[in-house]
């Protein structure tokens, strides 16, 4: 039932139809008789910044989530960001503060870990080397997660070798440089290799050697349509253990719904299960 109570909050997102995130806090909200309910919105480029500002007070919205093609501009209208947000250069949640105040956080990054916690137990990102495919927004994120894990090294390589070096010249020291067709020698001694490219948006096939990483070696894949993608079945294949997208998707929702909603979710209700069926009815 909605109520005069209701405590609302969503995604912003453009386009944002797909979004799951409704699914797994609504499902959540349910699960724990919370008074509150979760929305998608799909701001343009044009209306966006206003669309956030026009919340402080959070009369209207207690917060928002944000996703593609909003992240560094939801970074950008905030008042004050986490450490995490900041060193990502993105944010992926909003806090509409009753003080007026816009709060920017991002987690992606506990997403991200949370996934290989449950889903390669043992991995510790502090190890040893870890490479990162790609060099955009959600390369950066996942690079910024591992260092502030503690990884001693992060490899970025990116098919225009030029972007990688640009992150690696913003994140500092830890990060080293490459490109794409580098993988076979940057895959030696490596603990963990985590896609985050758009190859798989594009129709591209993502062609890396996998089987130059070490037996050990857990791979991860950020896209999770399919939920085992090409690249995670040849990991498969060569015996790795992988980390899907849609666990990083499932954990970064984790932290956002006690933002909004003030408690942790409630752990009865299997929400990936709910997504997988959302994915493939
Ligand atoms: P996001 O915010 O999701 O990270 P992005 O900033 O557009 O999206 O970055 C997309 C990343 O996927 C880039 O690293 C891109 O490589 P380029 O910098 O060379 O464009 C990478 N990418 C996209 N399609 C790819 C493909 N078919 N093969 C390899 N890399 C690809």
């Amino acid at each position: 039932m909605i109520t005069g109570r209701t405590v609302v909050a969503g995604v912003l997102g453009h386009p944002v139809a797909h979004s799951l995130s409704p699914v797994l806090h609504n499902a959540w909200l349910a699960a724990a008789g919370i008074d509150g309910v979760y929305v998608a919105l799909a701001p343009t480029t044009e209306t966006f910044a206003a669309f956030v500002q026009g919340q402080r007070g959070g009369g209207a919205l207690r917060g928002v989530n944000v996703t593609v093609p909003f992240k560094e501009a939801a970074l950008a209208a905030a008042d004050a960001a986490t450490d995490r947000a900041r060193l990502a250069g993105a944010a992926n949640l909003l806090l509409f503060d009753t003080d007026g105040r816009i709060l920017a956080d991002n987690t992606d990054g506990i997403g991200l870990l949370r996934a290989f916690e449950v889903q390669a137990p043992g991995f510790d990102p502090a190890a040893g080397p870890v490479v990162v495919l790609g060099a955009g927004g959600a390369a950066r994120g996942a690079v910024a997660a591992l260092l502030l894990a503690g990884a001693p090294e992060v490899r970025v390589l990116n098919r225009t070798a030029a972007k990688a070096q640009a992150l690696a010249a913003d994140l500092g020291g830890a990060v080293v440089a490459g490109a794409l067709t580098d993988a076979g020698q940057a895959f030696a001694g490596v603990t963990a290799v985590i896609n985050a490219t758009a190859a798989g948006l594009d129709g591209g096939a993502l062609d890396v050697p996998l089987e130059a990483t070490p037996d050990g070696a857990v791979v991860m894949d950020m896209f999770y349509k399919p939920l085992v993608t090409p690249f995670l079945q040849r990991a498969r294949d060569l015996g790795r253990r992988t980390v899907d997208g849609l666990e990083m998707l499932v954990r970064q929702a984790e932290p956002s719904f006690e933002a909004f909603y003030g408690s942790a979710p409630p752990a009865e209700i299997d929400v990936r299960a709910l997504a997988l069926k959302v994915l493939n009815p």
